[in-house]
């Protein structure tokens, strides 16, 4: 109880941490203030992790958050009132191994990845398969924002200010057939942009694979987000469209996706596929099942500092049994997970 992910076999980036994953100082989670206040930037946060978001800060300082302007609904209730993370934590402090395991390398490099034109290959057990435009696959649907709390496997989490599409709807209009199962998706593999997909120690068998049960995939809650705090998305969290499943671990939530595949069969996933006694393929959030190596009892609410580290109790399903606790209700989840 209470144990905390350790140094761990360099061949698992997830799993080991450099510098472990919950020693994230303030000056690398920036205060919202800090890039409204320019003045206060200058003064208070001229650490390394902060002066490598200074191009999305200088930008966000001319109008507000980079990133063209959506028009979308909000959606209350389907939003959390807590505090949402300010915008230079939610693009700093990432996760995307295509671009390295540090968790400033996706906000480094994740601008070598052109993501404009897009397209978007569907696959299988549908009516409606063939390669898309994004604009095409988006144009019939409104744009929602969510506020969702995200909860990463480490242990920490965020709440992040969505824009968006629910997923049933695409699903929906792709028109499945009734031996989709499952729903499959794929990253971009393209290591000439994807300087992680190039290198030899990567633990991963490129491209990044996630997938859903078509329940837990047609759940309201499932939600394909285009941008953040009411902008495009920016590279590093996953442009141009990316999966977000609030009450599942955060490596669900497939960034930059290429290929939506309906499958009769349970698709191999990228977590599960490395360390499958660590990552299952249904990784809900659940304070009672312990990640083997630390507890996930506990998770620190980001941004936090080492003198206000946030810890906070983690809540099954993330908060949302609600919506979800029926998808699975005949389940083992100690053995499913
Ligand atoms: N998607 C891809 N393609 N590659 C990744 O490495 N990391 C996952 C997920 N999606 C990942 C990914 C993990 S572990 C988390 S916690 C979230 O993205 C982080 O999303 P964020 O960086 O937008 O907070």
């Amino acid at each position: 109880s209470g144990q905390l992910p350790q140094v761990m076999n360099w061949r698992f980036p997830m799993l080991i941490k450099r510098r472990p994953s919950w020693a994230l100082s303030e000056s690398e989670v920036t205060p919202e203030s800090v890039y409204l206040n320019r003045r206060k930037f200058m003064a208070g946060t001229m650490a390394s992790a902060a002066a490598l978001t200074m191009p999305a800060l200088l930008k966000a300082e001319e109008g507000g958050i980079p990133g063209d302007a959506l028009q979308y609904k909000a959606m209350p209730a389907f939003s959390t009132d807590e505090k949402k993370a300010p915008y230079p934590a939610i693009t700093s402090y990432n996760n995307f191994y295509e671009f390295g395991t540090d968790k400033g390398d996706p906000a480094r490099y994740a601008d070598a990845m052109s993501v404009d034109p897009w397209s978007v290959s569907v696959e299988g057990e549908c009516a409606k398969t063939g390669a898309y435009a994004l604009e095409d696959l988006l144009k019939p649907h409104q744009y929602q924002e969510r506020i969702y709390r995200l909860r990463c496997v480490e242990a920490w989490s965020m709440v992040i200010p969505w824009v968006g599409v629910p997923l049933a709807e695409v699903l929906a209009s792709l028109q499945p057939t009734s031996k989709a199962k499952y729903v499959y998706f794929e990253t971009l593999h393209d290591p000439d942009q994807m300087r992680g997909q190039r290198s030899m120690f990567s633990v991963i068998d490129w491209p990044y694979r996630e997938g859903l049960r078509m329940d837990e995939a047609m759940n309201e809650l499932s939600f394909l987000a285009i941008g953040l705090y009411g902008k495009t998305l920016p590279n590093q969290n996953g442009a141009p469209i990316r999966l977000v499943v609030p009450w599942k671990y955060g490596f669900k939530s497939i960034k930059s996706i290429v290929r939506i595949r309906f499958m009769e069969e349970r698709p191999k996933t990228s977590w599960e596929m490395i360390a499958p006694e660590e990552y299952g393929f249904y990784a809900n959030v659940n304070p009672e099942v312990d990640h083997p190596r630390w507890s996930q009892k506990r998770e620190r609410r980001l941004p936090s500092g080492l003198l206000s580290p946030n810890w906070i109790e983690t809540v099954k399903f993330n908060g949302y049994g609600e919506q979800v606790a029926h998808l699975y209700k005949d389940m083992d989840l100690s053995r499913y997970y």
